[in-house]
């Protein structure tokens, strides 16, 4: 069995890539998945929220991705680990990413290198998530090549629709330049929902509405303090504050993933909406 490839994609900073990464990872481990994260962003956000310090990293994503440039061949992914927990793995990333940036851009088919990098270590998972750095830059365009599945965290606010259109126009091009014809769009998560006041109320129902027959919404997470914390602390949130309510979509989130798995005949070409109804009416 190979592995299920979820890239976790929003050009736009700050909508919660990381944490869903991140909690997700968790929340399918818990449901006995086996669970590779990927940090894919420089900034190594990911990598420390997972509790590892990237400043002190010698070996990561990027020690892959430099292997492979070199020797036209990929390596073995198992000595570039951190072991997280049991069926939980973390492939890090530290600022030396930022290099391979520009490594790439020169490189043969250079859209297709993360697809190479991580093929010795797709049978040992179920599940690889891979949190995108917050631009449509060539890191991202290799995680969308890699995955078979684009998830999109998406907080409700002014705008936001906007910035996804620009996000689908680009995985419709990506489809187009035949980069990776099978990208399925797994859905929309909508994150720091603030459930307090009518008017964040009233935000998220609108952006549902406007994605209603487009996209999928797979789950809503509320604006907590616990999310914030648990970034801190290093752990996910299912762990810092499991019975919080952040845990808790969270939780339903990894339920509707794994569904859509099951789902027999999903659609895998432009259709978007994938999910059965109920499901995406969560
Ligand atoms: N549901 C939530 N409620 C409150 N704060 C949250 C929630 N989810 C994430 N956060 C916090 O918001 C900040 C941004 O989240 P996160 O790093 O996951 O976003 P990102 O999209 O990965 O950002 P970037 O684009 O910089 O990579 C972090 O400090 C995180 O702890
Ligand atoms: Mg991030």
């Amino acid at each position: 069995m190979m592995a299920r490839i979820m890239a976790i994609a929003n050009q736009k900073g700050g909508v919660g890539k990381t944490t869903t990464a991140l909690t997700l990872g968790a929340a399918l481990v818990e449901r006995g998945q086996r669970v590779l994260l990927v940090d894919l962003d420089p900034q190594g956000s990911l990598t420390s929220a997972a509790g590892v310090e990237p400043n002190e990293l010698t070996e990561t994503v990027y020690t892959a991705i430099a292997h492979y440039l070199k020797e036209n061949e990929a390596r073995d992914l198992a000595p570039l680990l951190r072991s997280l927990r049991l069926n939980l793995d973390l492939l890090p990333a530290s600022i030396d990413l930022a290099v391979a940036e520009m490594e790439l851009q020169n490189a043969v088919r250079r859209e297709y290198v993360l697809t190479e990098v991580l093929a010795p270590a797709e049978g040992a998972y179920d599940v690889v998530l891979i949190d995108c750095p917050p631009s449509l830059s060539l890191l991202t365009v290799n995680a969308l090549t890699a995955a078979g599945e684009v998830l999109i965290p998406l907080v409700p606010e002014y705008l936001a629709a906007r910035g996804l259109g620009l996000l689908l126009d680009s995985i419709g091009r990506m489809r187009k330049a035949k980069l990776n014809p099978r990208l399925r769009i797994a859905g929309v998560i909508l994150t720091m929902v603030d459930a307090r006041t009518t008017h964040g109320r009233e935000t998220a129902e609108s952006i549902r509405r406007h994605l209603d027959g487009q996209v999928a919404v797979l789950g809503e997470v509320k604006r907590s303090i616990k999310a914030s914390e648990a970034a801190a602390a290093g752990l996910p949130v299912t762990d810092y504050a499991a019975r919080s309510d952040t845990a808790l979509a969270y939780g339903q989130i990894a339920d509707v993933v794994l569904a859509m798995a099951r789902a027999p005949g999903a659609p895998r070409a432009p259709g978007m909406a994938t999910a059965p109804a109920e499901v995406t009416r969560g």
